[in-house]
């Protein structure tokens, strides 16, 4: 349909390689309700009479309702598409006019963001779920203690509940900044044209409104040329998988038969076609792999990116398969890690065996030696370690089974005055309760501190919630006042997309 200059139509196979219909289906929506508020403003502004406008929009909601009839053969992209069906519909002298002041290059940067801003508002929305279940979790298990770890050896002792604590503190800063950047998503680029604007008077200001964005893209390059703030959103989600990652991580390990700190659901697990005793789990192994395809797509997108020069490039069409896929593996993980999260059955007991026989109490015991008895910590440090030394060579017993004598020898080796009975007593007596409790610097797993965190982490949940549905309604509630307008011509309940 475009073919004014080149003579006959394209070749068939260069046609299949430029095309992008296959992956247009996902914005088709969103085309036709741009499509809408273009023409709504065109006879606004007295380039369409109202018999053109009405033809035109009962078209489109036709088309809406029934997209069976789009005919898709020969089309490079859905926007041409839905014009030249339009056109052979209703005819090149009504049809013809409804691309007047406007260009494929502002409209298909315009169905993208449409479409990224109810996706960010969806991944929001399935972020604070996930954070609710994982506060959920928090909230039963305060004094459930269980080994924390770094270089994956048992460091020091925490609880299950300050632990969930940790994922939602980093799924808050994920969430914060996928919400942040709503702000610059919800502006429209509709009315930049091709690259330099339009000799008409389009009214902008107009058609951003009908269409529910808060502001516009100024400038007409910018408009049709930047891709910055697509490339914010899919590092925003590649960073969120890269949380769910750590996480699906954590509870594979912790699930494992040498860990058995937690199972998982049989309904998320897989089994073995060979191996009858296996339960896998698998969807974490997926949701973990995933995490790589989203930052391969992030790559791909910058890649795609660099070098092509302002103004539109057809290599800004590969992005779209990668901001439709990183978008919903991101959200499908989501949703199956909370499936996840809710399900499983916390092993209290043997996270707290692990806890009682873990030399993780170590550093429990040197920061109290060292407060107790002022003993420098370098010096406590040398006491604990030498004692775990001690204990590791006879068959790896717990520091509460050093003896009198161990603990006498390590004291005159380190050149401490101390009583050797009363430090013996101090190590038999910590317990990783006791251990927690103790914590006291912000932040720490001690169980009062953490009640406190999930109470407000709560309370803020609660607000993003709030805030989020008053994005979306705003959003919705602009569809249905277009739909109505639309109405109002065509005769027909167009209806919103929401
Ligand atoms: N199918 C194109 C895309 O998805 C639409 C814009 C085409 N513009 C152009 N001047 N060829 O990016």
């Amino acid at each position: 349909m475009y073919r004014s200059r080149p003579k006959g139509p394209l070749h068939k196979d260069i046609l299949d390689f430029l095309s992008s219909i296959g992956d247009d289906d996902e914005v088709f929506l969103y085309d036709l309700l741009g499509s809408q508020a273009h023409v709504l403003m065109l006879h606004d502004i007295g380039l369409l009479v109202h018999d053109e406008t009405k033809a035109i929009l009962t078209t489109l909601d036709q088309l809406k309702h029934q997209p069976e009839l789009l005919d898709k053969q020969n089309a490079e992209d859905i926007h041409e598409a839905i014009e030249s069906t339009l056109i052979k519909q209703i005819g090149m002298e009504i049809g013809g006019k409804m691309q007047i002041g406007r260009s494929r290059n502002d409209q298909v940067i315009l169905d993208i963001l449409m479409k990224v801003r109810d996706d960010a508002n969806t991944i929001c929305d399935s972020l604070v779920r996930i954070m609710q279940s994982l506060l959920e979790k928090a909230d039963e298990n305060v004094n459930t203690v269980m080994p924390l770890y770094t270089h994956l050896r048992q460091a020091q002792i925490g609880s299950y509940s300050h632990f969930m604590v940790s994922y939602v503190d980093s799924l808050f800063r994920d969430m914060e900044r996928l919400y942040a950047c709503y702000g610059r998503i919800n502006r429209s680029p509709l009315g930049a044209g091709a690259v330099g604007g339009s000799r008409i008077m389009l009214d902008r200001v107009k058609t951003s409104k009908l269409l529910g964005f808060g502001s516009m893209i100024e400038n007409s390059i910018d408009a049709t040329s930047s891709r910055d703030v697509i490339i914010e959103y899919a590092s925003n989600l590649a960073l969120i998988m890269l949380t769910l990652s750590r996480m699906a991580e954590d509870f594979i390990i912790w699930s494992s038969d040498e860990f058995a700190f937690i199972e998982i659901s049989d309904e998320y697990s897989s089994s073995s076609s060979s191996m009858p005793q296996k339960k896998n789990p698998d969807p974490l192994e997926l949701l973990r792999g995933k995490s790589g395809q989203v930052l391969g797509d992030l790559f791909a997108m910058t890649s795609i990116i660099k070098s092509i020069p302002s103004g539109y490039s057809r290599d800004l069409q590969e992005l779209k398969p990668c901001i439709w896929r990183i978008a919903s593996t991101t959200n499908e993980s989501l949703k199956v890690l909370t499936y996840v999260v809710k399900t499983i059955t916390v092993n209290k007991g043997r996270m707290s065996e692990a806890s009682n026989n873990s030399y993780a109490l170590s550093f429990d015991i040197a920061e109290l030696l060292s407060l107790k008895y002022g003993i420098a910590f370098r010096t406590a440090h040398k006491i604990m370690g030498l004692l775990v030394q001690r204990a590791a060579v006879r068959n790896k017993r717990p520091l509460r089974m050093v003896s009198k004598e161990d603990v006498h020898e390590v004291l005159e080796k380190t050149g401490c005055i101390v009583n050797a009975e009363e430090v013996l007593n101090d190590i038999k007596g910590m317990t990783p309760n006791l251990s927690i409790s103790s914590r006291q610097s912000v932040g720490s797993p001690n169980p009062k501190q953490v009640q406190d965190r999930v109470k407000l982490l709560r309370a803020r949940a609660l607000k993003y919630n709030e805030r989020i549905s008053a994005r979306k309604n705003s959003v919705h509630e602009a569809f249905q006042m277009l739909a109505q307008l639309v109405k109002k011509y065509s005769g027909n309940d167009v209806g919103g997309i929401n």
